[in-house]
């Protein structure tokens, strides 16, 4: 039989996006932006993006009537991000056109009573940038707080909730660890150098609008997925140990108690991984010593099963160094629940562990689902016969994710927020267009956008504050 669960008065219901994946409509940059690493990706690594289509939702002209749909799904709030090469092109000159498309796109969030919750950063270096050496440098870092200055000073105000990054671990092990994102590089090394300076850049940022204003919120996004090991055996115990430390407590362990997970670091440096210009005590101080998150968005998709690396660990190779060899190994469990077309475990119940960990590790950290979503191939074959397609699945997978965020916060975690990836179908950075997660279908040949059943579902669902859900087939 099913059941009424109710969230908290208040809830953030929305969705995210992300700059470099809506505002496009096509590889060439328009209006003054700069290129970015997609660009150079869609220009020189043509085969790594599926089908080769590049982001064509047209954000950057149509906003108003997207802000419009998500009002019309009775959205309280959304994330969103600037893009830097879009605000300073060369990381030096404003392009005003830039900045006064985004006062235009906050006024209407205003106008609309929808909240939104900026990013300064979503995966989208500027080309130059990553030409200087992206994360890894100095002078990279400098160029990113001038960019923050002005993001702050501008649009500080129209907004409480801020961050600097989304799934800092992303951009690491994409770029430098398993050669997903551009440059494509497999160097462990500038994979931690870029994790520390990440972890820095948020220190000196969360600084720089604390002293424009002290009330103003300072968060991060990440991934933050609990890993479950294959056993209970010491070794799988520690790899998950590892891999957790590795994936986000390298980030949420500096940013909200002021200090690098030791084990991780000491077990780098005894087998020479950890490089040479980072010193930890340093780095240690500045954590320790600057303010905490306000708040953390906890972006979730699936999940992370490991087991203990298996034969010979050879520390000596750097170049061979890899997280997912030499701290834990990726275990593919027989028989799970998957997304066959992202290749992702369905685990909703993993969203309520998350959350449970936050509260007794992390001191309950005001938080909220930031990102959340299920991208399915070809979805025209659940079309109806008025030309609109069933996503059940997805009904059934949000409804799901729901229930166990309804359970965390009825034991007492402090989320306070739904954010669904992503309200509109849009481009993804490798797979396009091919998996779909919106309320909304986009049309590729006409731009236009139609909502699927979920939209209806959803919007019920925001204006009732609740779900409603048969308990005893929820699966654990
Ligand atoms: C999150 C990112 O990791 O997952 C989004 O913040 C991304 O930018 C989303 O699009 C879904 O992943 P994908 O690879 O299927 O687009």
């Amino acid at each position: 039989m099913t059941k009424i669960f109710k969230f908290p008065k208040g809830f953030w219901w929305g969705s995210s996006t992300s700059a470099e994946q809506i505002e496009p409509s096509g590889n060439e940059p328009e209006a003054g932006k700069s290129k970015t690493i997609w660009n150079a990706t869609f220009d020189d690594y043509h085969h790594r993006i599926f089908d080769g289509e590049y982001a064509q939702n047209n954000f950057y002209v149509k906003y108003k009537e997207d802000l419009q749909r998500a009002k019309d799904l009775n959205f309280n709030s959304i994330k969103l991000s600037f893009s830097w090469a879009r605000i300073m092109p060369d990381g030096k000159s404003i392009n005003e056109e830039g900045v006064e498309f985004y006062d235009n796109l906050l006024d209407e969030c205003d106008k609309l009573g929808i909240v939104p919750f900026l990013e300064l950063y979503h995966f989208d270096m500027p080309l130059w940038a990553q030409e200087m050496g992206g994360w890894t440098s100095d002078e990279v870092i400098e160029y990113f707080l001038e960019y923050a200055k002005f993001i702050f000073n501008r649009y500080g105000d129209r907004t409480p909730y801020w961050s600097a990054w989304n799934e800092p671990i992303v951009l690491v092990e994409c770029q430098y660890w398993y050669q997903f994102h551009y440059p494509f590089e497999v160097n462990f090394q500038k994979g931690i150098k870029s994790m520390m300076n990440i972890n820095k850049i948020h220190c000196l940022v969360t600084k720089i609008l604390k002293d424009i204003n002290p009330d103003y919120k300072m968060g991060i996004y990440l991934n933050i997925t609990p890993a479950i090991p294959r056993s209970d055996s010491p070794e799988d115990l520690q790899a998950a140990k590892f891999a957790e430390m590795i994936q986000w407590r390298s980030f949420a362990d500096p940013l909200i108690k002021g200090k690098f997970p030791q084990e991780l670091y000491n077990h780098l440096k005894a087998n020479g991984a950890w490089p040479e210009d980072i010193d930890i005590d340093e780095y240690n101080k500045l954590f320790e010593e600057s303010q905490k998150l306000d708040f953390m968005g906890i972006n979730y998709y699936t999940t992370l099963r490991v087991k203990a690396p298996e034969g010979e660990i050879d520390w000596s190779d750097k170049e061979k160094v890899l997280p997912n060899t030499h701290l834990f190994n990726d275990y593919k469990k027989e028989g799970i629940r998957m997304n066959p077309y992202r290749g992702w475990e369905v685990h909703p119940k993993s969203i309520y562990d998350m959350l449970t960990t936050l509260k007794e590790e992390y001191n309950n950290i005001p938080c909220f689902i930031a990102e959340n979503g299920m991208g399915v191939e070809n979805e025209d074959r659940f079309r109806n016969e008025k030309g609109f397609i069933e996503d059940d699945y997805r009904i059934d997978f949000i409804n799901e994710h729901l229930y166990w965020v309804w359970k965390a916060i009825e034991e007492g975690s402090s989320c306070s927020g739904y954010h669904m990836w992503s309200y509109i179908d849009n481009w993804s950075w490798l797979n396009s267009y091919k998996n779909r997660y919106g309320f909304y279908e986009l049309d590729l040949k006409t731009n236009e956008r139609k909502p699927k059943k979920s939209a209806s579902w959803i919007k019920g669902v925001i204006k009732n504050n609740s779900i409603e859900i048969d308990e005893e087939k929820i699966q654990l």
